[in-house]
């Protein structure tokens, strides 16, 4: 070639790296959700904090319309930190996790106590702050403040895992994972590399067949390379899950029915419930009736409710009875006409469905 032609020719391109063509991609593929910016517009950190507590152990198509409800009736982290408790506790009802929704009212209220009202944009500051974690922090941090801070969540261990044909198994893997993620992010638009990460995990690099032949990552990636991408992340055995067995009371006063609060702390800390008895390995049916918050006709209801928790499997059976519209609600139970309004979670939700279809 001659020498003049040679001066003009451009400059080659930058040769491509896994975060470059992930960017690529993300940039033609991005999902729409709700608590995202536009491109080139910048995260309110209120809804990326709001979206990410929402997110934790829990599927984007369940956040979305929990997303939408909190996002109008409490447009902005001043409105939430002014709601009553309750408020919140019966928006957030269904969801799960209820830690999180009173952790995420401690938190609007620190937000606007310590910082007047405006995040911290730091990891570190993040972090202190309640029902904050090492990855939720590092998440609003990367995705409302641009900081280069890594947020591996399940989709970013499983993409990580499959790159390098990690063989130690999670979650003894989890700080290997995370030092492959910081060495692709390598500050390249941490907030979309985060997301991107997220978005490919949730569509493409699916935990049952990933998709590699429409994978950015495909040239990179090792566990395509060896055509047995499922293999990988490597997982310690599970330990099953126990079977826990109970009865409930569903007692019903006119149109009113009994319900009683749960104590603050523990599983389904704060949230309505109807009465019933401990949930047991050893529990038997000839002995509920004993923990039967009143004296009643009970009827046991030929249906029950099974209920899966993170730590144990759940089997009511459920108790009915009618009383006098005089009844009082014994001790620490209230008589409630519209069950809807009340911060029930999806177990009781089962309860009182499986009363009404039974036609009880
Ligand atoms: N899961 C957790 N955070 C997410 C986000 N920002 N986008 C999509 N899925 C997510
Ligand atoms: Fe996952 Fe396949 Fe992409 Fe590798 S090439 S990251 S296994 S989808």
């Amino acid at each position: 070639m001659p020498q003049t032609a040679r001066k003009k020719a451009a400059a080659p391109p930058a040769p491509e790296t896994p975060a470059t063509a992930l960017l690529a991609w993300y940039d033609r593929h991005r999902r729409a959700l709700p608590w995202r910016a536009l491109p080139g517009v910048s995260a309110d950190p209120y809804l990326v904090w709001l979206s990410e507590i929402m997110l934790q152990q829990t599927t984007v198509t369940a956040v979305k319309p929990y997303f939408e409800a909190f996002r109008q009736r409490w447009p902005d982290i001043a409105a939430l930190a002014a709601a009553p408790t309750e408020a919140v506790m019966q928006q957030w009802a269904g969801l799960g996790y209820y830690a999180r929704a009173r952790n995420l009212h401690a938190c609007a209220k620190a937000v606007v106590a310590e910082y007047g009202g405006q995040f911290p944009a730091t990891e570190a500051a993040l972090r202190q702050l309640p029902g904050i974690g090492p990855y939720t922090a590092a998440a609003i941090a990367a995705i409302a403040f641009g900081e280069p801070a890594v947020a591996v969540d399940g989709n970013i261990e499983r993409v990580v895992a499959r790159l390098y044909t990690i063989d130690t198994p999670l979650p003894a893997a989890k700080p290997l994972i995370k030092e492959h993620a910081a060495a692709l992010l390598a500050h390249a638009r941490p907030g979309d590399f985060t997301q991107a990460m997220m978005d490919l995990g949730a569509t493409i690099c699916t935990p049952r067949n990933p998709v590699c032949n429409l994978c950015p990552l495909k040239a990179f990636c090792q566990a395509a390379a060896r055509l047995t991408p499922e293999e990988w992340p490597r997982k310690a055995a599970k330990a099953v899950r126990p079977d826990r067995r109970g009865a409930a009371f569903f007692l019903r006063r006119g149109d009113d029915i009994l319900l009683r609060t749960r104590p603050s702390h523990g599983l389904l800390g704060g949230m309505s419930e109807v009465p019933g008895t401990q949930w047991t390995a050893d529990y038997n049916l000839t002995d509920a009736l004993r923990e039967a918050p009143m004296i009643a006709e009970y009827r046991l209801l030929d249906a029950y409710v099974a209920h899966q928790f993170t730590h144990f499997n759940l089997t009511l059976d459920i108790f009915v009875a009618n009383v006098e519209l005089e009844a009082e609600a014994p001790q620490g139970c209230r008589w409630v006409k519209d069950v809807d309004t009340e911060a029930l979670p999806s177990v009781m939700r089962k309860i009182v469905a499986a009363v009404r279809s039974s036609g009880w």
